[in-house]
């Protein structure tokens, strides 16, 4: 039975303290000799969130225990401004002393089609598999105010039920290739969050949150864990418009 959890924060730095308190608690709980595995989103709220664990976690995360893998690239060089590894790396990696050896980057800027048949086999080859999938232990997710998460948009929703386990994709709004890993990877997860956080994100969130029946099915509500936990994790502002009782219920601090 999958869980639905949703936390609404006061402020993008408490939203942040909390996912660094989940992190620390699942190294913390790691067996000898294993890693937790993460597997990061892209865009700007993770910027702002990783910003924060860099300037006030920082090391108290012990980084030699984790695998950083991302769910989602742009197809660009990892110099470019648009790559998600970029701003990971500005924002949070030059940072933190993590081994370059736990660092699983999505390779931007090779041939789309063989660089997501590579990075299938580097998650295959570097994550503990469940039922024959690479299973992480969190996955972080980013939200389009159309309700596209990863790179899997509305427009060709099908590619979540891809057999692989990355897949190539194409932004709609601007054509750019991407490459993102497939709903068979995000619903494995131990975990996965959903970081919202802006009143530009309030009516998509109510959309897919609220208690409203859609026409159409959008990618991020394909998003639904078989044995993991899915949490949202909001600011006020984007859950504005969210019914009292759940804002009620998800208030966190
Ligand atoms: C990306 C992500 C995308 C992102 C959402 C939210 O590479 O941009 O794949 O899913 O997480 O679009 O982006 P913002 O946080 O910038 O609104």
């Amino acid at each position: 039975m999958n869980k639905r959890k949703i936390q609404i924060f006061s402020s993008i730095d408490y939203l942040a303290n909390n996912l660094s308190e989940l992190i620390i608690k699942g190294v913390n709980e790691l067996p000898n000799g294993n890693y937790f595995t993460i597997a990061l989103s892209g865009g700007s709220t993770p910027k702002i969130i990783f910003e924060y664990i860099a300037k006030n976690i920082g090391n108290k995360i012990n980084w030699k225990k984790i695998k950083i893998f991302w769910s989602d690239e742009r197809c660009v060089p990892p110099d470019n401004n648009e790559s998600n590894y970029k701003m990971v790396y500005d924002s949070l990696l030059k940072y933190i002393t993590i081994p370059n050896e736990n660092i699983f980057r999505i390779f931007g800027e090779a041939e789309p089609e063989k660089e997501a048949k590579r990075y299938s086999v580097i998650i295959k080859e570097n994550v503990p598999l469940k039922n024959d999938i690479p299973q992480f232990d969190l996955v972080l997710l980013g939200l389009g105010e159309d309700g596209h998460t990863v790179s899997i948009f509305p427009n060709q929703i099908s590619t979540f039920y891809s057999d692989e386990f990355c897949i190539v994709t194409i932004n709609p709004y601007s054509n750019q290739n991407r490459i993102t890993v497939s709903g068979k990877i995000i619903n494995n997860a131990k975990r996965a969050i959903f970081l919202v956080t802006g009143a530009n994100k309030s009516s998509i969130v109510n959309r897919i949150l609220g208690n409203k029946k859609n026409e159409n099915i959008l990618p991020a509500e394909l998003v639904s864990l078989s044995k993991g936990e899915l949490i949202w994790m909001l600011d006020t502002a984007s859950a504005q418009l969210l019914d009292s009782q759940i804002q009620n219920t998800g208030i966190i601090r």
